[in-house]
């Protein structure tokens, strides 16, 4: 399916060529055109040899249990487990929620009803008002602060260095599309489809992302830095199962974000499966999971309710190259960017 892209004449491109250095904090988000920095993609703990790693040495990823009261709510309503697929469509209007609105005055607007419950000595809404504080502070930091989600310095990092030019990219469980945007600045004049099996995302996710964001790319006339806007590539939006695609051989690079982890061991084999099927000969997979760290277990409690309704896994580097590696990958690159691990890698 395609989406409708407005005609670029009618969308906002306020930044040139002349703005690459600059950082910005909008209300919702950071904008970045730093071309390089500290916060990139590093070999983190090199494994030289795949081969020699094993799941005894390594121990398994570490699982988030902590669900969301509206899971809860819906299975004790429907008296059976939420579908998968369900619970991605409440993920996505949840997460999506967040990247909308304006965190400091969410955070306002939070702090006056906190100070309106305890006034009416309402000491339980009191405390449901103070942790959906806490939400907006660690939301401020994690997403506008630190980039920490979106991270464009750390995915230029990781996407840095492919031989491929104008590629064929499929993403995989792609919600906002923004991964693929990111690349076809770094590599324009290609095409991407994005897959997911959530419509909501069409509209409510892609849709949604600001036409005015920045993408810091190159001008393959001359190898310098260029400014894309989403409006200038050409993307198609698949609503589809990725189960049930029905692609030849014809892409150049498969890539998917933070989908990996969601699948229960016995489910692996056929998630990574996916990312082998479609891939031309030679061609990369790009997979990133989140890391298994302090700052990620603290994000999936405080936000437990909005986001944990599917099963979901921390990981190190090591747990995300042994997959790919024990599924047939070969690991061209692999490290850590601020939340999450990455791998880039080829069939054996
Ligand atoms: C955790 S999200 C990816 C994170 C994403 N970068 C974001 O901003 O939310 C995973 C996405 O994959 C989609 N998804 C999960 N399983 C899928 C499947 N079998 N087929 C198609 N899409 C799937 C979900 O609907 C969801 O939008």
């Amino acid at each position: 399916m395609a989406l409708a892209q407005k005609p670029s004449q009618l969308t906002a491109h306020p930044y040139t060529d002349a703005d690459i250095g600059r950082t910005e904090l909008m209300p919702t988000h950071r904008l970045d055109l730093r071309p390089d920095g500290p916060d990139v993609f590093y070999d983190a703990e090199p494994v030289s040899d795949w081969r020699e790693l094993t799941w005894e040495k390594i121990g398994r990823p570490y699982r988030v249990e902590r669900w969301s009261n509206e899971k809860k709510a819906w299975e004790k309503e429907h008296g059976q487990e939420m579908p998968v697929k369900t619970a991605w469509q409440h993920f996505n209007r949840n997460f999506q929620a967040l990247f909308d609105a304006s965190a400091l005055e969410a955070r306002k607007q939070t702090l006056g009803d906190m100070g309106v419950a305890l006034k009416g000595l309402d000491l339980a809404e009191a405390l449901d008002e103070a942790a959906e504080v806490a939400r907006w502070s660690l939301w401020n930091k994690i997403h506008r602060i630190e980039d920490a989600v979106w991270d464009p310095r750390g995915k230029r990092a990781l996407f840095q260095g492919l031989d491929v030019e104008k590629p064929n990219i499929l993403f995989l469980g792609a919600a906002d599309g923004y991964e693929a945007m990111q690349l076809m600045a770094m590599y324009p004049g290609g095409h991407a489809v994005l897959v997911d099996y959530d419509e909501y995302c069409v509209e409510g996710r892609f849709g949604a992302f600001p036409d005015s964001y920045p993408f810091l790319g190159y001008d393959p006339a001359t190898g310098s830095h260029k400014v894309y806007y989403r409006d200038q590539m050409d993307i198609d939006y698949e609503v589809s199962d990725i189960r049930d695609l029905k692609y030849g051989k014809e892409f150049d690079i498969v890539v998917s974000i933070g989908l990996l982890e969601h699948f229960p061991d016995e489910y692996k084999p056929l998630a990574l499966d996916m990312h082998r099927r479609f891939l031309k000969p030679g061609g990369y997979v790009i997979m990133t999971t989140p890391r298994v760290q302090a700052t990620s277990k603290l994000f999936y409690t405080l936000f437990a309710d909005i986001m944990n309704f599917a099963y979901r896994e921390l990981m190190d580097v090591t747990h995300l190259g042994l997959y790919a590696h024990e599924n047939g990958f070969e690991i061209l690159r692999h490290g850590r960017i601020k939340a999450h691990n990455g791998v880039v890698a080829r069939v054996r």
